[in-house]
């Protein structure tokens, strides 16, 4: 039930520890083999790959990089599929790790979002990692109607069988996700993702997304952040019955709970199981978690 999140460079030898992030890196392709062995031997399942374009010149309006056969996440789910065929592999779908602006999607002239331009472009990048092989793709955009999309392109491109759409529905604004931006070079150079993302009092507005995206055809609902969202992890249960339902822990609840672990405010292995827990009791069965190497650790002793 654990996804561990990798971040993937495109500069092939990098292994380069984040700092916002505590003990996660960002690595090269030529890293991830080595690094995943004793993970996969412990009882590793399932990754979530995210791209991290640092070579000058490869952002632009569009995002052009984010399929690129020759970019990071494409190479990686080919060797990863070819050197762990037991590992799920989850290829994260967005453009702002890709676009020079850093906005999820494409802009019209005036800095607004264009919706068909953004979710043509994000169904083609879908397609393209899952034709790399990704067996579940989880476009993390907001984009209006990107499920419905990428589900028919998936369609009419005769794989929709053999790939899992799992939707960011529910996925709130706010300040849990500085450190992942960090870690994938992603802020927005201007704005901020208000527009787009559900303000955090929104639980109607989330429950409308939870829907509308069963509706276009996602197989997993996934709540975002988690801790603070409990209630909404519980709605997606409820809304979403015969899907499973996933919650992402994310940068900033982790570096959170790392940071009070050290401060003395709690015993972080307590903790860690304690937040567990408890985003499995509000209804989750699936989560994204930094802490899935320790996991595997404490679970097997
Ligand atoms: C990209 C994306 C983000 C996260 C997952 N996919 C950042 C964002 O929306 O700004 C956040 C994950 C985390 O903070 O751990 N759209
Ligand atoms: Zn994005």
């Amino acid at each position: 039930m654990l996804i561990y999140p990798l971040f993937i460079s495109d500069q092939d030898d990098e292994e380069t520890l984040i700092p916002s992030l505590p003990n996660q890196y960002r690595r090269g392709i030529n890293r991830l083999v080595p690094f995943l062995e004793p993970l996969v031997r412990k009882g590793l399942r399932s990754v979530i790959l995210f791209g991290v374009p640092l070579k000058p010149g490869t952002k632009d309006a569009l995002g052009t990089a984010a399929d690129d056969p020759e970019g990071p996440v494409i190479r990686s789910i080919r060797l990863l599929r070819q050197r762990f065929p037991q590992l799920y592999i989850v290829a994260d779908v967005c453009l702002c790790e890709y676009t020079s602006h850093g906005h999820c999607g494409i802009l019209r002239d005036d800095g607004s979002l264009n919706n068909q331009l953004s979710v043509d472009r994000i169904s083609d990048v879908a397609v393209a990692y899952a034709k790399a092989g990704a067996h579940c793709v989880a476009p993390s955009d907001m984009n209006d109607g990107r499920i419905r999309a990428i589900k028919l392109k998936l369609i009419e491109e005769g794989i929709v069988h053999s790939v899992t759409l799992m939707s960011y529905a529910a996925k709130f604004s706010g300040c849990l996700y500085g450190p992942f931006r960090d870690a994938a070079g992603s802020a927005p150079s201007f704005g901020d993702r208000r527009c787009y993302q559900l303000p955090p009092g929104g639980r109607g507005l989330a429950r409308r997304a939870i829907v509308r995206d069963i509706h276009e055809g996602a197989d997993i609902i996934m709540v975002k952040p988690a801790g603070q969202y409990l209630d909404i992890i519980s709605d997606a249960k409820e809304l979403g019955r015969d899907l499973p339902i996933a919650a992402y822990q994310v940068s900033g609840e982790f570096a959170m709970i790392h940071a009070a672990a050290k401060a003395g405010v709690f015993d972080l292995k307590g903790m860690v199981f304690e937040s567990h827990e408890s985003i499995l009791r509000a209804g989750a069965t699936i989560i994204i978690s930094y802490f899935t190497p320790e996991l595997l650790d404490w679970l097997s002793n």
